[in-house]
């Protein structure tokens, strides 16, 4: 994976990375990048990445700077692995560094005894599609469409579907 060490989140790295969320997740498509979505999407990065899930929160940083992160959690009573933010900074993309992340967190599901992954994404967001079926092999629950992709209604409340990928940890 290009050589990068994986490290724990930091809350360094998390104000660094909520400072330069448009690196992370702006460019891919400029028309999904909102004052709305930006707000929502630093609103879901919670201290409590750093502060409660820092075991299964990573980060890959290259000269003192963070260039990729995923940060998830644990769902002990369910075996569960919920993989709730990943995100590659510009000029990083495509270079397998989600990947390895996505490989480190799910080594360390098995360990704590998990036997299934998900994540979630917009309907319209066709790179994170891609990255999680095509190179993690995840499969997309629900039965209505959005945009043509599965989705699974008011996951993320009422009107706001969601595409909910799953994949079994052997
Ligand atoms: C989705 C994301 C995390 C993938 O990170 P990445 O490091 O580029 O992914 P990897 O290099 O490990 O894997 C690349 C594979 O993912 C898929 N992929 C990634 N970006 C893609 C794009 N723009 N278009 C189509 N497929 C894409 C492809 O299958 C690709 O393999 P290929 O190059 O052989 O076609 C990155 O695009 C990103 O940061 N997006 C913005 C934040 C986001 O939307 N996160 C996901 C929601 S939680």
């Amino acid at each position: 994976m290009n050589g990068l060490p994986i490290a724990r989140a930091t809350t360094a790295d998390l104000e660094e990375i909520r400072r330069d969320l448009e690196e992370f997740w702006g460019s891919e498509d400029r028309a999904l990048w909102t004052p709305e979505r930006k707000q929502n999407i630093s609103n879901l990065h919670s201290v409590m990445y750093v502060h409660e899930f820092a075991d299964t929160s990573y980060v890959v940083r290259e000269n003192d700077r963070v260039v990729a992160y995923l940060f998830g959690f644990i769902v002990e009573s369910r075996r569960l692995a919920y993989a709730s933010l990943v995100a590659v900074r510009d000029g990083y993309k495509k270079r397998g560094l989600a990947a390895g992340l996505y490989r480190a967190f799910a080594q360390d599901a098995r360990a704590g005894g998990c036997v299934l992954l998900r994540a979630v994404t917009v309907s319209e967001n066709a790179p994170s599609i891609a990255f999680h079926t095509r190179r993690i092999g995840m499969t997309m629950q629900g039965e209505c469409r959005e945009n043509g992709v599965p989705v699974v209604e008011n996951y993320a409340g009422i009107g706001k579907h969601r595409v909910v990928f799953e994949k079994a940890l052997s």
